[in-house]
């Protein structure tokens, strides 16, 4: 049998998402122990292979076939724009992709006028703002701390994720307008899908009763 790989986005997804790997008998005690420095680990028995990623080289891992299966926010997959198939919403890591700013900016976006948006996410700015709302703006990509933007000038809104509220709140600023909805995924490599149709499947299906089981 072939290892089948999973590329996870580190963080507080992947954390989550261990937990509930382990929960339908996929784990790896190698991963766990907080000092290791190692970027691959093996279950032998279970011929599977983890790695964790930064979040937005997951899908290109997944879309090349480096992995088989991958774990990140919708939020990576709608802007990194990969051939892969989404094929489950794993229900955490709820939050929003959102237009914020001060509230002086709403009248700017009601006028339509030539307005600075700063995002770590151009391409779901972009498409929001050409495609949705047919504004014309001028995108600045940012890499993080994205809530400065409209604080020293640099833009007049965001784009950006929104999950409680309290970055916006303590900077003075707030959701002009909601984009999306996010949440982790489950990402598969198109020929993978097909290769490892059964595993995978079972995976997704097992996957779904723990998921079910608690929310009830
Ligand atoms: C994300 C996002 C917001 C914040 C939202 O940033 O970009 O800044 O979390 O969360 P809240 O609504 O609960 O306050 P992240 O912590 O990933 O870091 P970054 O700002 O460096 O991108």
């Amino acid at each position: 049998m072939r290892y089948l790989t999973f590329a996870l986005a580190k963080g507080r997804l992947a954390k989550k998402t261990l937990k509930l790997l382990e929960k339908v008998g996929i784990t790896c005690e190698e991963m766990k122990d907080p000092d290791t420095r190692k970027l691959i680990f093996v279950n032998e028995e279970l011929k599977v292979k983890f790695f964790l990623a930064k979040a937005t080289d997951v899908p290109t891992y997944v879309e090349y076939g480096a992995a088989d299966i991958g774990v990140v926010g919708r939020d990576t997959i709608l802007e990194e724009g990969r051939n892969l198939f989404e094929v489950m919403d794993l229900g955490y890591g709820k939050c929003k992709m959102c237009v914020c700013g001060p509230e002086s900016a709403r009248e700017l976006l009601k006028k339509n006028e030539l307005i600075r948006v700063a995002s770590k996410y151009p391409n779901i700015a972009k498409d929001y703002f050409y495609n949705v709302r047919h504004q014309t703006v001028e995108m600045i990509k940012l890499n993080g701390s994205v809530e400065l933007a409209p604080i020293v000038g640099l833009s007049e809104v965001i784009v950006d994720i929104v999950e409680t509220g309290a970055t916006l709140r303590e900077n003075g600023l707030g959701v002009l307008e909601e984009i999306c909805d996010l949440s982790a995924r489950i990402v598969v490599n198109q020929v993978s899908l097909k290769m490892e149709h059964e595993r995978i499947s079972k995976l997704l299906k097992d996957l779904k009763t723990v998921l079910q089981e608690e929310n009830e």
